[in-house]
């Protein structure tokens, strides 16, 4: 197996690598990682196995394939730290908006790299991994990355102009979801449930929903019908929903994703 180096170690590569480990997708010793705040880091890699590297400098030579996992504001001023080192490696970046196209000038033709935009529930292997179709990996290398991430979730191949759209529903989307189970989950509790049971029927009925959405492939209005019966209760949520404007709400969430 190669050897895998993350640079950052924040939200989005502790769910991938806690994601890699809880399936034996890849081994402790084959990961290592670079983040500035060494304390923190360790404390992670003394919980999970991977290595702790004290230098960007030294996790590329540790590393034959690079994640790049640090917020897009940071980005250019790591490049610019390890570019004569990254040299011939792969390089799998994470970071929000930055595709194949806008890589390539920054760290030149001997890089190969991919973009991946995964989502937070890789770290329980029920994630959304979006890959850019464009990319300069060795078809072994593209084959293996997708192996690795395959162990997390649902890989969906995407040409660059749909990358923004595809990154608001599945990479954003986790936020938007648990603010939906939270609001059910609120509304449970103001009628007398505790918080816990509140939040395990609400993140249950999430789960099953859209479990049962991907496995029949009935369209959600399908779903919704079959709980509206008529004069029934569920159509008066339904029609509350609405006259509260849930729909335009997840239209201007994804619009204000995208026009930033
Ligand atoms: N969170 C998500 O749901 C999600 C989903 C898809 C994609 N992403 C992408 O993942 C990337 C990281 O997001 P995140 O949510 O994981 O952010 P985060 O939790 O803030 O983590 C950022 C990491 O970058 C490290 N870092 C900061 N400056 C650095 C530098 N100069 N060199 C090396 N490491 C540095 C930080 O180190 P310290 O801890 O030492 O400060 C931290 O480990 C972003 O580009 C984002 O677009 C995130």
């Amino acid at each position: 197996m190669k050897k895998i180096g993350f640079i950052g170690m924040g939200n989005m590569a502790r769910a991938i690598v806690r994601g890699v480990l809880a399936v034996h997708a890849a081994q402790p010793e084959d990961l290592s990682a670079y983040a500035p705040h060494f304390d923190r880091l360790s404390a992670f890699a003394g919980e999970t196995g991977i290595y702790p590297c004290r230098s960007a400098g030294e996790l590329l030579e540790r590393s034959d394939t690079v994640v790049m996992a640090v917020k897009p504001y940071v980005v250019e001023g790591v490049l610019a730290q390890i570019r004569e080192a990254l040299a011939g490696k792969a390089l799998l970046s994470v970071v929000a908006g930055y595709t194949f196209d806008r890589y390539r000038p920054l760290v030149g033709d001997g890089v190969r790299v991919q973009y991946v935009m995964p989502n937070t529930p890789c770290m329980v292997g029920a994630g959304v991994l979006l890959f850019e179709e464009k990319h300069s990996l060795l078809p072994e290398e593209r084959a293996e990355a997708m192996r690795l991430f395959r162990a997390l979730g649902e890989v969906v191949e995407l040409d660059a102009h749909l990358m923004d759209a595809a990154t608001a529903i599945s990479g954003c989307g986790p936020a938007f979801v648990a603010m939906m189970i939270e609001a059910l989950a609120d509304a449970g509790v103001k009628y007398g449930l505790t918080r816990a049971l509140a939040y395990r029927l609400a993140a249950q009925t999430a789960l099953g929903t859209g479990k049962m959405q991907l496995e029949t492939g009935m369209i959600p209005a399908a779903i919704k019908d079959g709980v509206c019966s008529p004069r029934g209760t569920t159509i008066r949520g339904v029609e509350a929903l609405e006259a509260n404007g849930m729909r335009h709400a997840f239209m201007e969430a994804v619009k204000a994703t995208i026009e930033k």
